[in-house]
């Protein structure tokens, strides 16, 4: 496979250009600059062709520029674009009504709707202290929820995202989160690893340190997205659940990347039969269009009028967006997701016999993760290698993007071929090949 040359001309000066005006602080992958992009594939200013497994980071979920989610947008323009969330418009409601009806717990749901993922966790810190009147919280240690200061009080996959920002909003304490690959507590017998953080939270955490009855809520991401898509073991979330129920604590499930499809069942959360009382969205909702926020049980979103708000709160033509998004998901891109990320899972499961390299390849769905390690054995993780063969795959037209220490992840566009999947897989066993004689 004979390497692309970038980045070339025009990308070089469009960087110039950018790093002369554009904040340091965006924490930028690889010199890639978009032109346009079609479906699973991107092309950038110097007419090179790259297959997506990135789609801007999980949100492209219908591929770059669905047909129908253009129109939905040229239509809504031409209509009005914003009147702000003082007043009231049938596409709010009506997107409302559908994302509702989503709800992955059986009694109604309320919506509210924001712009980001970060303003939808923010919004499920303020719901959950409204709701419930306590101070406390229990975050997971590598979870990554947003940089808004509510928000970033429960991020801690890397500390650069806190380095000079302290002191936080108090009242979080962090736990491991069940990574079973790489367990720091000790597990008692005939219990899964899931089941010994349980244990942990209430055993130390709600017995020492944090009194259960002034604990508002659990946060937790039901896959590690910027951590590295790693996933909890079965026994988790059905005994997080009983804990919660127990001490009448809310459990927020932070679906901004994993939800909306992406591993096959609508929410991240159904893998594992369990209800939350309040789910953040954003990134996927709308195809691009920037529109997040939250859903919870009617009961508890009960703050009144003025408690929270935001000018651009049910934007009408991010909800139209999303409306033509939650449309195509039904029409078989949730199909195509569970089917087409099965096979991309097995496919890497065969790459990795060939690549001592991968320590492990999880995920559901197409939000898939590779581990890469020093060895399988000591599983030291292998930072430099996975950044050369992020690095790689781009020279090979493949956009991909690290998560954690030392991962891949895999989350094209919902409604990916088959045969591109092959194409991208090509390019990335090509990088690792690569990467792997290098080191
Ligand atoms: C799980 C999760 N929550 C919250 C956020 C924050 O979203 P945003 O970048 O839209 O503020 C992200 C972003 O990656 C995320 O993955």
């Amino acid at each position: 496979m004979k390497p692309l040359n970038v980045p070339g001309k025009e990308t070089k000066e469009l960087l110039e250009r950018d790093h002369a005006v554009i904040s340091p602080s965006y924490p930028r992958a690889y010199p890639f600059a978009m032109d346009h992009g079609k479906g699973s594939e991107v092309w950038d200013i110097d007419g090179n062709r790259f297959i997506d497994f990135a789609s801007g980071i999980a949100v492209c979920s219908t591929g770059h520029s669905h047909p129908k989610v253009v129109e939905s947008i040229k239509n809504q323009v031409d209509k009005f674009i914003h009147i702000s969330s003082d007043f009231y418009h049938p596409v709010w409601v009506e997107f409302s009504e559908k994302i509702a009806a989503t709800a992955p717990f059986k009694e109604p749901a309320k919506v509210f709707l924001g712009n980001s993922g970060t303003k939808a966790v923010e919004a499920a810190i303020k719901l959950a202290r409204s709701h419930t009147g306590r101070q406390h919280f229990i975050g997971f240690f590598g979870a990554f929820h947003g940089r808004t200061m509510g928000s970033l009080a429960f991020t801690s996959s890397k500390t650069q995202y806190r380095e000079n920002f302290s002191p936080m909003m108090s009242g979080v304490t962090h736990v491991p989160y069940p990574d079973a690959y790489r367990p720091i507590l000790v597990q008692s017998e005939g219990e899964d690893y899931g089941e010994a953080v349980v244990r942990y939270i209430e055993e130390v955490v709600l017995a020492r340190t944090v009194p259960p009855q002034e604990t508002a809520a659990i946060m937790i991401e039901p896959i590690l997205g910027e951590g590295g898509y790693v996933v909890p073991p079965a026994g988790f979330f059905p005994v997080l659940r009983r804990l919660c129920d127990k001490h009448g604590i809310l459990l927020i499930d932070d679906e901004v990347q994993s939800g909306v499809v992406r591993t096959g069942k609508f929410w991240a959360i159904e893998n594992w039969d369990v209800e939350p009382d309040i789910v953040c969205f954003a990134k996927g909702i709308a195809s691009g269009m920037p529109l997040g926020g939250i859903l919870a049980r009617a009961s508890v979103m009960d703050w009144p009028m003025g408690a929270h708000g935001t000018t651009y709160g049910g934007n009408p033509v991010s909800c139209s967006a999303g409306l033509a998004t939650l449309e195509l998901n039904e029409g078989g891109f949730m199909k195509n997701a569970a089917e087409v990320g099965e096979y991309t899972l097995d496919a890497l499961s065969e790459i990795m016999t060939r690549h001592p390299s991968i320590g492990q390849v999880r995920g559901k769905g197409l939000m898939i993760g590779i581990e890469f390690v020093k060895d399988r054995e000591t599983k030291i993780a292998a930072t430099d290698l996975r950044d050369n063969i992020v690095e790689r795959a781009f020279h090979n037209g493949l956009i991909t993007l690290g998560g954690g220490k030392n991962c891949v992840r895999i989350a094209p566009p919902l409604n990916i071929s088959q045969d591109l999947i092959n194409e991208g897989l090509q390019m990335l066993e090509d990088a690792i090949t690569s990467a792997e004689a290098e080191a």
